[in-house]
């Protein structure tokens, strides 16, 4: 099949269901010719959609705790078999938060929680990357992208321990962009994408709201998953060899707006309220 992305293999973690981004960027890389293995947990497997991705698609499905190199491994290895060589790209789209979940305040952050939430978000990435660079899993050139939110370099209300998260993650892509270039010519970037309607993006308690506003402040409007897809997709490819280490912002240009005549005008309106 001809494509962006023919002959190349890849492994996307993170499709849950059919809102997850993961989803999407998988669905984009077999449209553009590439071979995917989908993994996720096997809870993840047995309460959301994925296995009918894989069915509907003929994609390997492979159970894997992104928090366990020993299940790490066994993905890599599993997946170079099954496709008939190393892996030529790797979607990290994982995240959790038990603390966004249960509603608690930054502040009042449970301690394991906040662990948990670094290790399954953040570091999980680390050990992806360390566990493939241990195994020669990823081929020359390769490229890894993982999915972050600009929460993780502003203040945002409500966004909790997360936004830590997304900053750890932010700076690990960084880190083993450097080694990893150096080693094996392997790409590493982020992809900072705008709010979007899924299971992980629900957890957060302010999301309906913040959809609205970052809808309304960027120029080009909120991204989609499917624009999210096909950043991921360009960034896979071989037309951004050059290109690593960054965050490249799939937002409608929310990141670089501040403020719109509608704003000023509410504002105004407001303060003519506070002032009669
Ligand atoms: N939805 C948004 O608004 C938004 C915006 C910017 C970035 N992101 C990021 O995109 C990524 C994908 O999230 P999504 O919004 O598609 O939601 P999602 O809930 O569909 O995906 C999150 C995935 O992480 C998986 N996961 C959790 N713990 C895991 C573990 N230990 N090992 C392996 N997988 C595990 C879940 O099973 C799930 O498939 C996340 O990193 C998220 O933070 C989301």
């Amino acid at each position: 099949m001809s494509g962006v992305l023919s002959g190349k293999r890849g492994i996307i973690f993170g499709a849950l269901d059919e809102r997850s981004l993961a989803w999407h960027v998988a669905m984009r890389c077999v449209e553009e010719g590439a071979q995917v293995v989908l993994t996720n947990t096997e809870t993840a497997i047995q309460l959301g959609t994925v296995a009918e991705l894989a069915a509907v698609h003929r994609l390997p499905l492979i159970a894997c705790d992104a928090t366990k190199i020993e299940d790490i491994e066994y993905l890599f290895s599993r997946a170079q078999a099954l496709m008939g060589g190393k892996t030529d790209f790797v979607l990290h789209a994982v995240a959790q938060s038990m603390n966004l979940r249960r509603h608690k305040t930054y502040e009042e952050a449970n301690y394991t929680y906040f662990q948990q939430t670094l290790d399954t978000s953040a570091i999980s990435l680390h050990k992806v990357l360390h566990t493939a660079m241990k195994m020669d899993a990823i081929s020359e050139g390769g490229s890894v992208v993982a999915l972050s939110y600009i929460a993780s370099e502003r203040y945002f209300y409500g966004y909790n321990d997360m936004a830590d998260a997304k900053a750890m993650l932010e700076s690990i892509a960084r880190q083993f962009g450097a080694l990893y270039g150096r080693k094996k010519g392997v790409r590493v970037n982020i992809v900072s994408q705008s709010p979007t309607p899924t299971k992980a993006g629900g957890a957060w308690k302010e999301i309906e709201f913040f959809y609205q506003y970052s809808d309304h402040l960027s120029p080009l409007g909120n991204a989609d998953a499917d624009d999210c897809a096909g950043t991921c997709v360009v960034l896979f490819s071989d037309l951004m060899r050059k290109v690593t280490m960054q965050t490249i912002y799939c937002d409608g240009g929310f990141g670089r707006t501040i403020l719109t005549p509608e704003l000023v005008e509410d504002y105004r309106e407001k303060g003519k309220e506070r002032t009669e």
